[in-house]
């Protein structure tokens, strides 16, 4: 089957702060979104891209895909997102046509993704693995802790082994079908999975991490645009 890039646009970006939705910020000039969309098209291994928009946005971001350069080999669909990125992408799945085996999952907010992990993704899909995911060792230990009130010292519960961590990333690959079912079998609004690969996993089905990339990072807050801004002056220098 051919591959997909499913990319769920339609979150508010409250973290980021008051402003536009977040996948329409933009980076050196040019919308977070189409760099997202540009990452995923730049794999020659993906034929289509279906850009999940904030559900009362889907035309302004059909016009933006339209007012910007794109590789031709590639087609795009906006589909409107829903309240939760869980829901968005289980719409945008339900958007792929039939021809596609195998789909990735990837966030607007990780506009930066290179080429490389991409296409790591895809062969590590395409060589059987039912769900991939890129992933770095981090830097920091980290604590489970007894959640407490916002501001009040938390009692430490345990300290997991850092070397055995991975922080993930996307895109996230997957066999198309592995992936449907695991949407359209845990429950709407059920106990979220913050990842669609967490997904795969309550289904059983195993899911395997491959060298992500620092390039990928997520933007979620104000200081993730400055850290951005400066790996795009970098490329472009
Ligand atoms: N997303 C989505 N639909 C939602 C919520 C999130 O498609 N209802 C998408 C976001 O647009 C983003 C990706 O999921 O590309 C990762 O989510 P996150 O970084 O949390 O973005 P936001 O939800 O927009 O940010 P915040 O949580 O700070 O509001
Ligand atoms: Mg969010």
């Amino acid at each position: 089957g051919r591959t997909a890039a499913v990319i769920p646009a339609a979150g508010r970006g409250v973290r980021l702060g008051p402003g536009a939705p977040k996948a329409l910020r933009t980076l050196g000039g040019t919308p977070m979104l189409i760099h997202a969309v540009r990452a995923m098209a730049a794999s020659r291994a993906v034929s289509l891209v279906v850009v999940v928009a904030p559900p009362d946005g889907a035309s302004e971001v059909k016009n933006l895909l339209d007012a910007h350069s794109l590789p031709e080999r590639t087609d795009y669909l906006v589909v409107p997102g829903g309240d939760t990125r869980q829901e968005s992408v289980r719409l945008g799945l339900r958007a792929l046509p039939e021809a596609i085996g195998t789909v990735l999952v990837h966030d607007a907010a990780r506009p930066l993704v290179p080429v490389d992990t991409v296409d790591a993704v895809i062969a590590a899909v395409l060589d059987g693995a039912p769900a991939v995911v890129p992933g770095l060792p981090l830097a920091d230990t980290v604590k489970e802790v007894e959640p407490g009130e916002k501001g009040e010292p938390e009692p430490v519960v345990a300290t997991p082994e850092r070397a055995r961590l991975r922080a993930v990333q996307t895109p996230q690959g997957f066999d198309r079908e592995m992936l449907v079912r695991a949407h359209e079998t845990v429950a709407v609004g059920g106990e979220g999975a913050t990842d669609d690969a967490g997904m795969v996993e309550r289904l059983g089905a195993p899911v395997v991490v491959v060298p992500g990339h620092e390039e990928a990072f997520k933007v979620t807050r104000p200081l993730d645009l400055v850290l951005a801004e400066a790996v795009l002056a970098r490329r472009r220098a």
